[in-house]
């Protein structure tokens, strides 16, 4: 059965006295919730990411991951970390394909296809984002685009490569916003995600694939949003900064 994930992206936030108080919080509240099979992701600067793994590694249910990683395994590529890299330092999870990298960063289809590659073959586990831009959805384009990057990014994986991947589905214009799609927004696309993945891959192997929803989730509308049984679980950003509000979020799982 898939996994329900709450997984945190601090992106460039916090500096590493308040990285480690932040883990610290958390590793110590979750001793008393029993998650069960749940589990809790928190994806940290690079910089923190061994700090991090050793302040969690009490607790089974939390992993750390890297908010990304280069196109390349080796080599003179000055200020890029390779999931060769991640791996030999004990990281097990990545996020690939987030949209900030993808508009800041120009990150195409083609060069996230190599990189889930790279971090499938060094062991590591995928969280692969998605996610239209307010346009698409306005022009009604939004799941012919969201259909495009997954078959480009994440559909030339084969069904033992895609278990050990979890989609988000983030909407761009919700990201940071404030404004959080509907929970009837979000189950839409979750479920025509759900319906891809069996097409692709066939029932059992899509019912083994995890799809969060990232964008403006909080402790307030994360309840609703992970009742949906497509919906398991959150890729959070800003309301993961706080571990009240984060722990929250992952009560809500
Ligand atoms: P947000 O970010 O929760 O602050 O909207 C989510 C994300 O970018 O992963």
């Amino acid at each position: 059965m898939r996994n329900r994930i709450a997984a945190a992206n601090w992106k460039m936030n916090l500096t590493l006295d308040q990285a480690c108080a932040l883990a610290g919080t958390l590793v110590e509240t979750l001793k008393s919730i029993d998650l069960g099979g749940k589990q809790v992701i928190l994806a940290t600067p690079y910089l923190y990411l061994s700090t991090v793994a050793d302040i969690i590694k009490s607790n089974k249910n939390i992993f750390v991951a890297a908010q990304d990683c280069s196109e390349h395994l080796s080599g003179a590529y000055t200020g890029e970390v390779s999931a060769t890299m991640l791996y030999s330092a004990g990281i097990t999870h990545v996020i690939i394909g987030h949209s900030e990298r993808r508009t800041y960063h120009q990150e195409k289809d083609e060069a996230l296809k190599t990189k889930v590659e790279n971090a499938l073959t060094n062991n590591l586990k995928v969280i692969f984002c998605c996610g239209e831009q307010l346009s698409h959805r306005e022009q009604m384009k939004h799941f012919n685009l969201i259909e495009g990057q997954l078959w480009h990014g994440l559909f030339h994986l084969d069904e033992t490569q895609i278990i050990n991947c979890a989609i988000a589905y983030e909407p761009v214009w919700a990201i940071g916003t404030g404004v959080t799609a509907s929970p009837a927004q979000a189950a839409e696309m979750h479920s025509f995600i759900r319906k891809l993945l069996i097409e692709k891959y066939g029932e059992s192997t899509a019912n083994e694939i995890s799809i969060l929803y990232g964008g403006s989730c909080n402790e307030k509308n994360a309840a609703e949003l992970f009742s949906n049984t497509d919906i398991d679980g959150g890729l959070i950003g800003g309301a993961s900064l706080k571990a009240d509000s984060f722990i929250k979020i992952i009560q809500s799982l």
